[in-house]
């Protein structure tokens, strides 16, 4: 039997093809191992979204030559976002290399390692979607649904419309199947994955034409998904429908993921995001409204070249009212063929640096006092299993997608009641909720 090691980078669409990968791999017969020793096939799913992706994949691909050198009969394979973005150079830079293959050519993996192909091989013309490959799935009880491909929009600093292509939406009754064949299969919760999920379906055939929202409440129907999640919309296409969706569908969770990116409507407009200060807080108060008690999180990039000092106090100041629950926080990283790689007004890595920090703790400061709402309530969780601090504790999410330590005797998979004792900026504590009445 031969033996795979995969290594994944990025997104949770990279995770999910990763998934698709092992899915298939395993169907060719081989099996997966720990170390790359011991594999005949070493893999890396990669990223490219900022330098430090670059970097970190950098030293990986170092060890890889070193076996490829040792066992010359190794197959070494880079998929994913960077491999796209490098094309054929990855054959220059990386000799080692014997298949390298873009996010849409994962079934070229099974293609060329069926062939008898001596030399290396490339693939980066996006072709179908992997939706009919295997998956093996990292936890049985949740599953990722990829509802489209690629992305319209020209945001200056994105490298992921040049990797990953122009939209493309599934067929909503292709991926209803989908879903009905996972909760078949144990699978109680899915998150819908999309470059920008809430533009789904424009592109489609008339006739097969569904809306997000609409796609949200088909899914929301099939019988045993208990929750829905959703990842990432952009603000721009964020309407009313969708909000309320979160209200009306039972499984639909309680937390939405907006990307602020900025809170300069100067700079909003220089990373061409098409929406503004105002309209992106229109978006965040419809929010509050219709689910006041709805998780807010988000994604910020601090030190967009010619950002100045005031226009990046406005961005602190969008982080003091929203009061998010969580944010991803990132320091600008020119990116290849980019628009702002090549912007004039780059900021030296000190001011990033510094204004990093400064963000970092009115987000975490504002996310502390957000989480205390949940101290002596009653939640549901969906255990994930044991807590990686504290083994004879267990950990799952609440449907606001906090994690939750916590006392209790659940197996992976259960949805349970805790009472939430404490409350950080990044998880909560608590005990099972029969545990907790018996004490
Ligand atoms: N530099 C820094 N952060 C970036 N992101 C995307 N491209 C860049 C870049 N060039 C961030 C955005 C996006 C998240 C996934 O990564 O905030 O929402
Ligand atoms: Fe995901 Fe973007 Fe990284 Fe590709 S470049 S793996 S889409 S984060």
């Amino acid at each position: 039997m031969k033996r795979y090691h995969l290594t994944t980078f990025g997104c949770q669409m990279n995770e999910h093809d990763s998934e698709r990968m092992k899915g298939m791999l395993e169907s060719l017969g081989y099996a997966e191992v720990p170390t790359r020793e011991d594999a005949d096939l070493i893999l890396f799913n990669t990223c490219s979204i900022r330098e430090r992706a670059d970097n970190r994949l950098l030293g990986h691909l170092g060890e890889a030559k070193r076996l490829k050198a040792e066992s010359p009969q190794r197959v070494v394979g880079v998929g994913g976002c960077w491999s796209q973005s490098m094309k054929e150079r990855v054959f220059e830079q990386f000799p080692f290399v014997d298949v390298a293959f873009g996010p849409g050519q994962i079934p070229k993996l099974a293609e060329f390692l069926t062939s008898d192909s001596l030399t290396a091989q490339g693939y980066f013309e996006f072709e179908s979607f992997p939706g009919h490959l295997p998956m093996k799935r990292a936890r049985e009880f949740q599953a990722w649904l990829q509802v489209s491909v690629g992305c319209n929009s020209v945001c200056s600093y994105c490298i992921v419309p040049s990797t990953r292509g122009r939209e493309v939406s599934r067929h909503p009754a292709e991926l209803i199947a989908e879903v009905e064949r996972l909760a078949a299969e144990g699978v109680r919760e899915v998150t819908l994955l999309g470059q920008n999920v809430n533009s789904y379906g424009r592109d489609l055939p008339r006739g097969a034409k569904a809306t997000f929202a609409e796609l949200l409440a088909r899914v929301d129907a099939v019988e045993g998904i208990e929750r829905v999640r959703y990842t990432s919309p952009h603000p721009k296409d964020m309407r009313e429908d969708v909000v309320r969706a979160h209200v009306e569908l039972p499984s639909l969770c309680e937390h939405i993921h907006l990307p602020l990116q900025s809170g300069s409507s100067r700079v909003l407009k220089a990373m061409k995001r098409t929406y503004d200060r105002e309209r992106y807080l229109d978006r965040v108060a419809m929010i509050r409204e219709h689910v006041p008690d709805c998780a807010l999180s988000t994604d910020i990039i601090v030190g967009f070249p010619g950002e100045t000092e005031a226009e990046f106090s406005e961005t602190l100041e969008v982080a003091e009212q929203v009061r998010y629950d969580s944010a991803f926080t990132f320091v600008f990283s020119p990116r290849r063929g980019t628009a702002a790689a090549d912007y004039g007004d780059q900021l030296p890595h000190t001011i990033k640096r510094e204004r990093m920090e400064r963000l970092l703790e009115v987000v975490q400061r504002r996310a502390h006092e957000r989480a205390q709402r949940f101290v002596g309530r009653t939640m549901e969780v969906l255990v994930e299993g044991p807590s990686r601090t504290d083994e004879s504790r267990l950990r799952g999410r609440t449907r606001h997608n906090k994690a939750v330590n916590f006392d209790g005797s659940a197996a992976a998979g259960e949805l349970v009641k805790v009472q939430v004792a404490a409350a950080t900026s990044q998880s909560l504590t608590g005990a099972e909720a029969r545990l907790a009445s018996v004490a």
